[in-house]
């Protein structure tokens, strides 16, 4: 149905624009996000002063251009066409955020993006696909990543709203926004000891954001539940017979280090897990 409703705009979308006699030496036909839109995709991303923002196929650059203008935010814009890449140079002089946004004529599978800690996009999802594995290969876990109307297939969004467009060139007058959040990778062998000296084996598989595994204290198998990534930060539980053990924790390299709640209502403790077996995020699928 999700599909259906893709294909089904992204060919209204083409035609909206062919018929306009729009340039098409690109991916994507040019169709500026209106502005309630890019509000919300920069309120969804929670883009800040801090951040660094690159607009994938920038249009007239009106992504970068008012996050800079309402947040500071620094960034730049890439779009294959030329004359776009003109317009959004000169509306960023022209509101004075010249200083703090750039626009390069250049595909934007050839661009770098390791600087981006937040990304956004108004592509089809044919494209988005492509893109993927490079956003997987480039960002630093946490870079958020903003699209509007179109997805990365089975890599389901962390957030989603629907808002209302009335004037919108195509298809129902809403558009969809999308966030994920580029997920740090726990797959592998987690080993850790807790002060009464029991040791933990944790086996994590992670597709996209989701790690699925198993844990076993003494090799007795416990029952791992609410597993969950968010750029960096991980969550999650271990039960046995003792009770619920509550772990938080930031992963840095191979090695985890937070806090974990051994008992409901006693105070955290530090806790340190190192990753004796490296594996990778499974990105494949459609
Ligand atoms: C739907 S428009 C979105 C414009 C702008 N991001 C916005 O939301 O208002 C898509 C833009 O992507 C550009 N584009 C398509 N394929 C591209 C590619 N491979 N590299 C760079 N830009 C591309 C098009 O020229 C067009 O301006």
């Amino acid at each position: 149905m999700m599909a259906l409703l893709q294909s089904s705009l992204a060919i209204a979308l083409a035609a909206v624009f062919l018929g306009a006699g729009a340039v098409r030496a690109s991916d994507v036909p040019y169709v500026p996000t209106p502005m309630n839109v890019v509000d919300a995709m920069l309120g969804l991303g929670a883009v800040g002063s801090d951040d660094y923002l690159i607009d994938l196929g920038s249009g007239d650059g009106r992504i970068s251009i008012r996050a800079a203008t309402r947040f500071g935010t620094q960034g730049m814009g890439v779009d294959l066409d030329d004359n776009l890449v003109g317009m959004a140079r000169s509306d960023a002089q022209k509101q004075g955020v010249a200083g703090k946004v750039t626009f390069a004529a250049r595909n934007l599978f050839d661009t770098d993006l390791s600087r981006a800690t937040v990304i956004t996009a108004y592509l089809l999802h044919s494209v988005n696909l492509r893109l993927r594995p490079m956003l997987f290969e480039q960002l630093k876990p946490g870079t958020r990543i903003v699209t509007h109307d179109f997805d990365f297939g089975d890599w389901q969004p962390d957030q989603k709203i629907t808002i209302d467009v009335p004037d919108k060139a195509y298809g129902p007058p809403r558009s969809d926004i999308m966030l994920w959040v580029m997920p740090g990778n726990v797959a592998g062998i987690w080993q850790w000891s807790l002060p009464d000296g029991a040791g933990y084996e944790m086996r994590l598989e992670q597709k996209f954001q989701v790690p699925v595994g198993t844990v076993m204290m003494q090799r007795r198998p416990l029952r791992l539940g609410e597993m969950r990534i968010r750029g960096d930060a991980v969550s999650f539980t271990v039960t046995g017979e003792a009770g619920v053990q509550r772990y938080t924790g930031r992963i840095d390299g191979n090695s985890i280090s937070g806090e974990v709640v051994l008992r409901s209502g006693e105070r955290a403790q530090p806790w340190r897990a190192e990753r004796v077996k490296s594996g990778k995020i499974n990105i494949s699928g459609i």
